[in-house]
């Protein structure tokens, strides 16, 4: 029987190391008492030193008591440890690990064991961990720069595993499919011992408590420690829209003794990459996604199972997208369990950027590449293997290899390997390719043959980030302008049939080195801002969804903030199937998606050009004909400023003799219809429809009485394996829920209950909103946290403790 034991608490740490604390195990002092996930050092949101976490620290824990069988063997097992590792038991050099994103574990060996018998492992029994999270030019991605922070620390979670010792390992598990309907079932592993003639594999295959199939294969039976069952019929497939996930027992009986050695979650699926786009279970799928670095505010990589679940919940059922490119690393397992779960599909890459150091630095690159693709081969969710480092130049030898060992380690997923140049050699399956050919007024996307030379299966892996850079407080036009950006990139992509989909870069902003970003540390690349509050952009994600009604208006309707007070065209992303546009309540327009410029994406965003409707007709003294001429006027001044095109002016000549009008009147009815600047402020009211009913509504109008809002992700905290943690989401709005994007007043937070704020508890407003992450305590009961803003306003979020 497999055992594990979370060991997340009662660790303790102090930010050096020194070699005498080897033997002084038990001495606690300088040391501080945490718990996994942990950061080495928490960081300022921005500016500040990123010299400051690199550095070597020091881990122990006294293990807990454990029974151990003369047969079973006892291992200490890491997800996650930034970026070198140095483990002693008792003061005894167990071994290392290089590189910061995959696990790895060690056997404890009984003899550096204290115990009290030889089962019973019960005396002080110390785990240390010696961690170095310099940026050392030997282990990948270092070597040069690179544009991310990888901060420091254990910061994913550690279990010991008392387990027999003959077991399988490597457990790997196909469901091949001829139609995507009736799927085979192939499982391989290796066995840590040889085996004997009467040892026996049982196999269980339930979905929830049916049990589906139940099997004991005589290991004589057993070609290369491989069980193959064909043509499972009753098998729902998982997909995108129905991730249906089973649960695979696998046994290994030996002299009468039945050991249950692995248990998985496995969904049935097929993916393919062609030339003419992927597909799942033999049905084309346009990848739609973002690319998704595994960081969060002050505490960098350190976030425990929930904090992973809610990104993936956010990309999925916020964002809507179907992919996520785990740039440039192999996230979180907690990132990708939900990943299966909830049916968002992943693109996985060995860690790296750009940079490709000597031959010792690239055998660790494969050995990374190797431990991911075991952590990983048998989640659905997972798509394509990246085997090249993110963006770096050809290299045969290299690159070569990599291919190879993921192609020998998984014959049924692609590989690609993500660069940023055409023409590249290509020993990969998928040419991966960030294109950052759009500037705004070119195309949006490069045509895929002229970049691979040939036709192959093509993604595109990022597009946009740094080409336009946007600040959630930046002005109303350059927020606008970066969200249609990626709207055109989209579009671009469901144009292209040979073009599988497009991964944007990049879902939230995120802390950057100096030789990177906006000054501040941090690039602000995403459609989310670091606290996982939405931009215009991300509206362009959302609405292309179609599980629920979305509605967003691209415009804060403050004259003042355009230029010459001129609101122009107003952008609304939705999936409606149009809407009703109504100016004080009065019904000015309806307007569809602009399938003109946006002809292929699947909902396109409605351009709204006309805040007239009849108005003119209605409370002016024109004829019907003449109002329509007038407005047509009207929206050429906005669209040309004085240079109307020759017929304006003469239809102008004629209505101004017709209704004997000075051209102050004219002036006049264009402050009052278009410009607005010295008119009342109007409200204006966005009706979404779809199956005409209305579904959604935003209203647009100037405030006076402002709403502070506070919402946790999640009200429940449950302590598992470890503390948990939810993201409480703060915003200052309007009385009609609009956030106002350029308050910047002081919050201020105060937990009582068993529960910590993670960073400052005191902090500003950032476009109008904000986060921040509470986590629990250790205890049950319930949190309750009071949020202030300066000027007085108040909120609170309640959270219980289990
Ligand atoms: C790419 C790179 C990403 C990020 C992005 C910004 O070149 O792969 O990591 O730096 O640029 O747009």
């Amino acid at each position: 029987m497999i055992q594990r034991i979370p060991i997340n608490n009662d660790w303790f740490y102090k930010p050096t190391f020194n070699q005498s604390d080897l033997t002084t195990v038990a001495n606690e002092s300088d040391f501080i008492k945490v718990r996994l996930p942990h950061t080495n050092k928490e960081l300022p949101y921005h500016y500040f030193d990123e010299s400051s976490y690199q550095l070597i620290s020091s881990y122990k824990i006294k293990l807990p008591t454990f029974i151990v069988t003369e047969d079973e063997e006892i291992s200490v097992h890491f997800e996650g440890v930034m970026a070198y590792a140095e483990i002693y038991l008792n003061g005894t050099f167990l071994g290392e690990h290089f590189g910061g994103y995959t696990p790895f574990e060690f056997n404890l060996p009984k003899g550096l064991l204290k115990a009290s018998s030889s089962e019973h492992f019960d005396k002080d029994n110390w785990l240390f961990v010696k961690v170095d999270s310099r940026e050392r030019d030997d282990i990948p991605p270092f070597g040069y720069v690179v544009d991310y922070l990888t901060y420091g620390g254990i910061y994913r979670e550690v279990q010991l595993q008392i387990n027999h010792t003959k077991k399988l390992r490597n457990v790997k598990i196909e469901t091949p499919s001829m139609d995507g309907k009736t799927f085979n079932l192939n499982i391989s592993f290796d066995v840590t011992q040889s085996t004997q003639p009467s040892d026996e594999v049982l196999l269980e295959l339930w979905d929830d408590d049916n049990c589906l199939e139940k099997q004991k294969i005589s290991w004589l039976k057993l070609t290369d420690n491989h069980i193959h069952i064909n043509e499972l019929d009753q098998i729902i497939p998982w997909k995108i829209t129905t991730p249906k996930l089973y649960v695979l027992k696998l046994a290994l009986q030996s002299n009468e003794q039945k050991y249950f050695l692995h248990t998985c979650k496995i969904g049935f699926r097929t993916v393919a990459f062609k030339s003419d786009g992927f597909y799942l279970n033999g049905e084309k799928v346009k990848l739609r996604g973002l690319n998704r670095h595994q960081s969060y505010p002050y505490v960098g990589y350190a976030m425990p199972k929930s904090a992973q679940f809610a990104d993936a919940d956010q990309l999925k059922y916020e964002l809507g997208v179907n992919v996520v490119r785990s740039s440039h690393y192999p996230p979180s397992r907690h990132f990708l369990d939900r990943c299966d779960e909830i049916g968002l599909l992943v693109i996985e890459e060995l860690p790296g950027w750009q940079h490709i150091g000597d031959q010792a630095w690239q055998n660790l690159a494969l050995n990374s590449l190797d431990e991911m693709i075991r952590r990983d081969w048998n989640h659905p969710s997972v798509i394509l293997w990246g085997t090249r480092i993110n963006e770096s130049k050809d290299d045969t030898a290299f690159y070569t290899k990599s291919s190879q060992l993921a192609k020998n380690l998984d014959t049924t997923r692609a590989t690609g390997g993500v660069r940023n140049f055409a023409g590249s050699e290509v020993l990969e399956d998928v040419y991966t390719y960030n294109d950052f050919v759009h500037r705004g007024n070119n195309r949006a996307l490069e045509l895929p043959k002229k970049i691979s030379k040939k036709e192959m299966p093509y993604l595109v892996t990022e597009h946009n980030g740094h080409m336009y850079p946007t600040k959630s407080f930046d002005t109303e036009s350059k927020k606008i302008e970066h969200a249609l950006r990626h709207a055109r990139v989209i579009n671009s992509a469901y144009s292209e049939k040979n073009i599988s989909g497009a991964i944007g870069w990049c879902m939230f902003d995120y802390n950057t080195h100096k030789d990177f970003g906006s000054g501040d540390k941090i690039c602000y690349h995403g459609v989310l801002d670091m606290f996982r509050n939405p931009k215009y952009a991300a509206g362009v994600y959302a609405s292309q969804q179609s599980d629920q009604p979305y509605l967003s208006v691209a415009s804060n309707f403050a004259i003042g903030d355009y230029e010459a007070s001129e609101l122009g065209k107003i952008i609304v992303f939705t999936n409606c199937d149009y809407i009703k546009v109504y100016r004080n309540d009065i019904y000015i327009n309806t307007f569809y998606p602009d399938q003109t410029t946006f002809s292929a994406m699947p909902h396109p965003p409605i351009i709204v050009d006309d805040l007239i409707g009849n108005l003119l007709y209605e409370n002016e003294r024109f004829s019907e004909k003449d109002a329509a001429i007038i407005k047509k006027i009207l929206l050429h001044f906005l669209k040309y400023g004085g240079e109307l095109p020759l017929i304006d002016k003469i239809q102008m000549g004629i209505l101004f003799v017709k209704y004997k009008m000075s051209f102050a009147d004219a002036a006049d009815l264009y402050g009052k219809y278009i410009a607005g600047w010295g008119e009342k402020s109007k409200t204006y009211r966005f009706d979404g429809i779809m199956k005409d009913t209305v579904v959604s509504q935003v209203i647009k109008s100037a405030a006076d009485e402002f709403i502070l809002r506070a919402k946790a992700d999640c009200t429940l905290l449950t302590e598992e394996e470890t503390y948990d943690v939810t993201r409480v989401s703060v915003c200052l709005t309007d009385p009609y829920g609009e956030t106002l994007a350029y308050a910047s007043q002081i919050v201020t937070c105060t937990v009582s209950g068993p529960l910590e704020i993670i960073g400052p508890s005191s902090f500003s407003l950032i476009g109008g909103a904000r986060a921040f992450w509470v986590k629990t305590a250790g205890k049950k009961g319930t949190g309750h946290i009071e949020i202030t803003l300066e000027n007085g306003l108040e909120t609170s979020v309640e959270i219980t403790i289990k």
